[in-house]
C-alpha cells in the first residue's frame, strides 16, 4: 500500500498554483520559450518565488519574450536566447522544461507528431546532456510516452541519464480530472483530487476515481462514469476543436507546467511528502515491456524519491489498465528505436 496520508497532505494543497517552502537559487530553462505554452509558462515560473533565475530559448521570440517577462515585480532573473545560443541558455540550469515542437491541428493523435518533435526533442536532450548534465528535464513536447524514453536514450548514449532526473509532465490530465469530477459532483476541484496513472494519451490516460471519496461512488455507475473517463482520456481534443486548427492547450497547459515545476523545486529544496503523477523510468510494469510509467511519484532533494504502486484498483480501472499497457508499450518502444 502506498502511503495515503502523504498524498492526502501532499494533494490537498494542489488547487493553489505555488506553495513555497524556504527557498534556495534555482535556475530554470524553457526551451520553446515562444509557443502558445512556453510564454505563458515563462510567465508564471517568473511568479513562483522558488524560481531565482529564468533562461528563455526558442528557435525564435525568446528574447522579446524574456524582454516583455523580465518587466513583472518579482526578484527572479530572465534572459532570452536566440536560435544560436542554446549552450549559453543551459549554462548552470538546474531544471529544464521542454514545451518545443509542434501541436496537434483538429483529426491528429499525439502520436502524429513523433516525426517532427522526436528530432527536436532528442537534440534539445543532447545539448542538455553536454551543457547540463545534472539538470532536471521536464517533458512537455508531445507524444510524451514516447518523447520521454527518447530523451532518457539520448542522454543514456551520453552517459548522462539518471532516471530520477527525468519526468514526463504528466499534469494536465490530474488538473482537468479534477476539475471534471468537481463537475460531475458538484463539488470544488480542491476537494477532487484524482490519481492518474499510465501514460499521456488518450486509451493510456487511467483516472483512478476509485481511490478518490467523491468519485469512488460513481465507479461502475454506467454513463456517468463513462462519460467522466473518456472526458479525462480525451479532454485534449475538446481544446484542439475548439481552436479549430489554431493549436492544442496552451493555457492551461502552461498552468500543469507550472504546477509541476513547483512540486519539483519544493521537492528539490527538501519539503517532504510532495507527491504527484508524472511520467518517469518505472519498475512497476517493467516485467510486460512497460518501463516508463506514470503513478504517483514523492519528489525529493535528488529527484524522484520513491515510485508509489497504483494501489488497489477497481474492476473497471482493472479493464482500463490492461487496454493502457499493450499501448503504452508500442509509444515507448518508438521512442527507443528513434534513438537508436
Ligand atoms: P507552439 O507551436 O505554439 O510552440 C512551440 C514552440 O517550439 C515554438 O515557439 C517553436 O519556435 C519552438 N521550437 C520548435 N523547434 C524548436 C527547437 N528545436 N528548439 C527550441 N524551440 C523550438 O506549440 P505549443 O502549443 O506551445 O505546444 C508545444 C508542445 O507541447 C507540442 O508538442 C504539444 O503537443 C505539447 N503539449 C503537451 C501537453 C502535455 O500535457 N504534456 C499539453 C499540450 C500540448
Amino acid at each position: 500500500m502506498f502511503a495515503r496520508s502523504a498524498l492526502r497532505s501532499s494533494l490537498a494543497s494542489s488547487s493553489r498554483l505555488f506553495s513555497t517552502s524556504t527557498p534556495r537559487q534555482t535556475k530554470v530553462a524553457v526551451l520553446g520559450a515562444g509557443g502558445g505554452i512556453g510564454q505563458p509558462l515563462s510567465l508564471l515560473l517568473k511568479t513562483d518565488p522558488l524560481v531565482s533565475s529564468l533562461s528563455l530559448y526558442d528557435i525564435r521570440g525568446a528574447p522579446g519574450v524574456a524582454a516583455d517577462v523580465s518587466h513583472v515585480d518579482t526578484p527572479s532573473e530572465v534572459k532570452g536566447y536566440a536560435a544560436d545560443q542554446l549552450d549559453q541558455a543551459l549554462d548552470g540550469v538546474q531544471v529544464v522544461v521542454i514545451p518545443a515542437g509542434v501541436p496537434r491541428k483538429p483529426g491528429m493523435t499525439r502520436d502524429d507528431l513523433f516525426n517532427t518533435n522526436a528530432s527536436i526533442v532528442r537534440d534539445l536532450a543532447s545539448a542538455v546532456g553536454r551543457v547540463a548534465p545534472t539538470a532536471h528535464i521536464l517533458v512537455i513536447s508531445n507524444p510524451v510516452n514516447s518523447t520521454v524514453p527518447i530523451v532518457a536514450s539520448t542522454l543514456s548514449k551520453l552517459g548522462a541519464f539518471d532516471p530520477n532526473r527525468v519526468f514526463g509532465v504528466t499534469t494536465l490530465d490530474v488538473v482537468r480530472a479534477s476539475r471534471f469530477l468537481s463537475l460531475v459532483t458538484g463539488s470544488t476541484p480542491a476537494e477532487c483530487d484524482v490519481p492518474v496513472i499510465g501514460g499521456h494519451s488518450g486509451a493510456t490516460i487511467v483516472p483512478l476515481l476509485s481511490q478518490t471519496n467523491l468519485g469512488k461512488s460513481l465507479v461502475g455507475s454506467g454513463e456517468t462514469y463513462g462519460q467522466l473517463v473518456h472526458r479525462i482520456q480525451f479532454g485534449g481534443d475538446e481544446v484542439v476543436k475548439a481552436k479549430d486548427g489554431a493549436g492544442s492547450a496552451t493555457l492551461s497547459m502552461a498552468y500543469a507546467g507550472a504546477k509541476f515545476a513547483n512540486a519539483l523545486l519544493r521537492g528539490l529544496n527538501g519539503e517532504k511528502d510532495v507527491v504527484t503523477p508524472t511520467f518517469v523510468k518505472s519498475p512497476l510494469y517493467e516485467s510486460q515491456g512497460v518501463d516508463f510509467f506514470s503513478s504517483l511519484v514523492e519528489l525529493g532533494p535528488k529527484g524522484v524519491e520513491k515510485i508509489h504502486p497504483v494501489g488497489p484498483l477497481a474492476p473497471e480501472e482493472e479493464k482500463l489498465l490492461e487496454a493502457c499497457l499493450p499501448e503504452l508499450k508500442k509509444n515507448i518502444e518508438k521512442g527507443k528505436a528513434f534513438v537508436a
